[in-house]
């Protein structure tokens, strides 16, 4: 079930390296909220804080609160395991476990988990992950074979259904489509649309077109020269992001004024 987060007074840091500094923003439920900003401005890094993935580089770490649905993702008693696993993520470049079947890699983050399943069930979930990332039709008949045999739309669809069939309450998108070809590319986005019915979707893009057909909220991240903190400029309604931002940076960015 899709989840609200917030975020309040986020600092980021690698070391001594603050990368993103004092990030508040409220991530809405059965919505996409895109993240946009030139490189280097801490969009991944962002994104990585929200399910806790940011703290497995050595010396990473932040200041602040992430909270979902009021529960505080960095307190005391918090497993990040378990945060992972209810706060998903899909990589940049399709990411299939090469010697693995097209069904196994369904099933790998469920197995990561040591979660028991019986084989029907294992079946079943199969079919309505795959289904979930609209690739059932395209693989039915194949399922043992290996995933790295799909093309780079389908293997980022799998990973799509390997994310999903660990049944996460929020889906993380790092440049999704950033590998792909714009039929594929388009395909991601349908199938981002009908994933925000059930989750919180954040996805970062370089792809202005992109953020402006599929989200429903931007927030655009700036940084102010090399070695300083990314900063999060201004979130907003996309629609609002694009046509009228508040921030002149913003205007500059969105109309490919940057750099
Ligand atoms: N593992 C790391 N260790 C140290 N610094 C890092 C690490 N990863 C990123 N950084 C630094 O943090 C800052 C933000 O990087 P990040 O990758 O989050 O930017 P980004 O907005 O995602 O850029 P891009 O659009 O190029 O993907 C950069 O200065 C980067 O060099
Ligand atoms: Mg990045």
């Amino acid at each position: 079930m899709s989840k609200l987060i917030e975020v309040t007074d986020l600092d980021i840091y690698y070391g001594d390296f603050l990368a993103v500094e004092n990030v508040s923003m409220t991530i809405e439920p059965k919505a996409i909220t895109a993240l946009i900003g030139p490189s280097g401005c801490g969009k991944s890094t962002f994104l990585r804080s929200l399910n806790r993935m940011h703290e497995v580089i050595p010396g990473a770490y932040c200041k602040g609160n992430v909270t979902m649905d009021g529960q505080n993702l960095y307190g005391k008693n918090v497993d990040p395991v378990s945060v992972r696993r209810r706060i998903g993520m899909v990589f940049q470049r399709p990411n299939p476990f090469p010697t693995m079947s097209i069904k196994e890699n369904v099933l790998a983050g469920v197995k990561l988990n040591n979660t028991k399943i019986s084989k029907s069930d294992a079946n079943d979930l199969v079919e309505s992950s795959l289904r979930g990332a609209n690739l059932w039709e395209e693989v039915k008949d194949r399922l043992d074979q290996p995933g790295s045999g799909l093309s780079g739309g389908q293997q980022q669809r799998l990973c799509i259904a390997r994310t999903i069939a660990i049944q996460p309450d929020v889906v993380l998108m790092d440049e999704p489509c950033s590998a792909l070809d714009p039929i594929s590319t388009l395909a991601i986005e349908d199938l981002m649309n009908e994933l925000k019915n059930e989750y919180t979707i954040v996805i970062v893009t370089h792809n202005m077109q992109q953020a402006a057909r599929v989200s429903d909220r931007t927030g655009f991240f700036n940084i102010a020269g090399t070695g300083k903190p990314g900063k999060l400029i201004e979130f907003d309604d996309t629609e609002k992001i694009f046509s009228n931002p508040a921030n002149k940076a913003t205007e500059d960015y969105v109309s490919g004024r940057f750099g």
